[in-house]
């Protein structure tokens, strides 16, 4: 039987996440190996250019699954019958940018874009914001589209996900997949709080295994969730290569269902679990099955934990009141 091709549009295109990430979707990491994929690559009018650049090597490919490309600078085009949205292109922070002049200059973007969701998508739809600062950018989104469920509105913390899973395999010297369970709780920055409590590595309890108090709050947490800050140190520019294959498991993920006996980290909307305010879009451990997820509910929150989730939390909530500060949601 032939399947419908998925519409499946790509904002930041030309950008470098976007060469990572194109050619793994048409390719069919993101959705299977049996699913075609229309492209839909939204830029701004400078990337035009590069992003036809990328559509030539795009067809050089001969990607069995993709059936077309589209390249256009209007998100109203773009978005129209979107299946799935991945929302990359942001504004970064420059020299000299003030928190507030970056969320000002980013709701610039994804209000507009959220609008184009809301008035252009499939029903189904559904939104990875990937662009920082993800959380904030996917709420300012979100606002934008009210007659899209607001469930459909996620936020990039798989690559912080996949970042503690390394460094725990790492130090306990497990393969990366007999690590489970792992959540990352919070914001998208540098207050998130990688959590190996319910964690299991090849089937033992994570923190118990590393018995290590000082080595998670002194090494574990701040390499995770400082590493994005190490790579442009390293690199000379932000992760790509990682991101996007963090934006591919996200979806796949979402799509297609964790595994039994693990879940994932998702920033989602908060439906107020582990005490997380309502609509706050945070980072939780999700278990996906059939196209939806769900928060993973009753893990006991030690007083080491609860710290830390409360204070990226708030660093949301601070973020959420000054988005709504500047008429953004
Ligand atoms: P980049 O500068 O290489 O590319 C961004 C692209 O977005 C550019 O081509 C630019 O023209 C385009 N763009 C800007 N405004 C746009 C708009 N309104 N519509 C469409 N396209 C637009 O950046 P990159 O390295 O690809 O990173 C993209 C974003 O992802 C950044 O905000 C970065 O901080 C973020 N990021 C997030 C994570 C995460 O884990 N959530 C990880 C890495 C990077
Ligand atoms: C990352 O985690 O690698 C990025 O979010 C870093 C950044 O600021 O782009």
């Amino acid at each position: 039987m032939t399947r419908t091709p998925v519409n499946v549009t790509v904002t930041g295109a030309a950008g470098q996440i976007g060469y990572a990430l194109l050619f793994r979707i048409a390719s069919g990491h993101l959705l299977g190996p049996d699913v075609p994929v229309n492209l839909r690559l939204l830029e701004i009018p400078q990337g035009l250019k590069a992003a036809e650049g990328t559509a030539m090597e795009l067809d050089d490919c001969a990607f069995p699954l993709l059936r077309n490309i589209e390249i256009t600078d209007d998100a109203n085009v773009g978005f129209a019958g979107a299946n799935v949205a991945l929302l990359v292109g942001a504004r970064p922070r420059t020299k000299g940018m003030e928190r507030g002049d970056l969320l000002s200059a980013n709701g610039g973007i994804f209000k507009p874009q959220g609008k184009a969701i809301n008035d252009n998508a499939a029903d189904d739809i559904k939104v990875l914001v990937v662009g920082n600062p993800a959380n904030t950018n996917a709420l300012i989104a979100q606002a934008a589209a009210p007659d899209v469920p607001a469930e459909r509105f996620t936020a990039m913390t798989r690559l912080d996900h996949n970042r503690a899973i390394s460094q725990l395999a790492a130090k306990t010297g497990a393969a990366v997949s007999d690590i489970k369970k792992l959540t990352i709780w919070g914001n998208h920055s540098a207050t998130q709080y990688p959590d190996i409590f319910h964690a299991e590595v090849a089937g033992k309890n994570a923190a118990e295994l590393v018995n290590d108090e000082a080595w998670l709050a002194d090494t574990f947490i701040p390499t995770v969730a400082k590493r994005g800050a190490a790579i442009i140190e390293a690199r000379g520019a932000s992760s790509a290569a990682s991101a996007a294959n963090a934006a591919i498991d996200h979806v796949y993920t979402w799509v297609n269902g964790t595994a039994p006996g693990d879940w994932t980290s998702m920033g989602i909307p908060s439906d107020g679990s582990y005490g997380v305010p309502e609509g706050l879009i945070s980072s939780f451990p999700v278990t996906t099955k059939d196209g939806k997820y769900e928060i993973v509910q009753g893990l006991d929150i030690n007083e080491f934990s609860r710290t830390r989730i409360d204070a990226s939390v708030q660093e949301l909530a601070e973020e959420r009141d000054a988005v709504r500060e500047l008429g953004l949601i």
